[in-house]
């Protein structure tokens, strides 16, 4: 019976994951470009998260050119650049919301302490609608937190 009931929470759990989590590619220029080539052999959303570098993204064009990938030299070069400048862009952004205090810290270069106040600030009064919500957070070093605010995402 115990078993019965741990089995059908455990369904639950897996059941509740929401669908409109799936992450999605960041609209830019080569967006188009990128799906139509490098989607053959597996989907797009592979180059999601990762944050490389200019040289880092075109080793990795180049291994899929090896890999069979097709394409003229512009499209490449479309291509690399949609990956630096808007994808490596996104996966560094920071959604305040969701972050643990490792990569507020991290991200934000803030210190532990700063980034332990966001927390329990967040605990206690729920999501951040705006940046202005989270200079409210006491002793946080609002300079720092506008030299980064590019970075973050409500
Ligand atoms: C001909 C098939 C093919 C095409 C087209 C292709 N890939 Fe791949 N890709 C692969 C295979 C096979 C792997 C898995 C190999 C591996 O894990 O190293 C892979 C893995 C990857 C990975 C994860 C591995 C890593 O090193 O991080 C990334 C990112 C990636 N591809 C990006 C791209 C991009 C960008 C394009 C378009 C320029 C592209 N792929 C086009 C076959 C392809």
């Amino acid at each position: 019976m115990k078993f019965a009931l741990f089995l059908a929470c455990s369904l639950v759990v897996f059941a509740a994951a929401p669908a409109d989590d799936k992450p999605k590619l960041p609209d830019g220029p080569g967006k188009e470009t990128m799906i139509r080539i490098c989607a053959n052999c597996h989907g797009p959303e592979i180059v999601l998260g990762k944050r490389l570098t200019r040289d880092g993204w075109s080793q990795i064009v180049m291994n899929m050119v090896q890999r069979g990938a097709q394409g003229t030299d512009d499209e490449f070069a479309d291509i690399v650049d949609y990956l630096t400048n808007t994808v490596s862009v996104e996966a560094a952004k920071i959604n305040v919301n969701k972050a643990t205090a490792k990569q507020l810290q991290t991200g934000l270069e803030i210190s532990d302490k700063d980034a332990d106040a966001i927390l329990h600030y967040r605990d206690a009064n729920g999501d951040f609608k705006s940046i202005d919500d989270l200079k409210k957070v006491p002793g946080l070093d609002v300079a720092k937190i506008d030299a980064k605010k590019s970075k973050l995402v409500f």
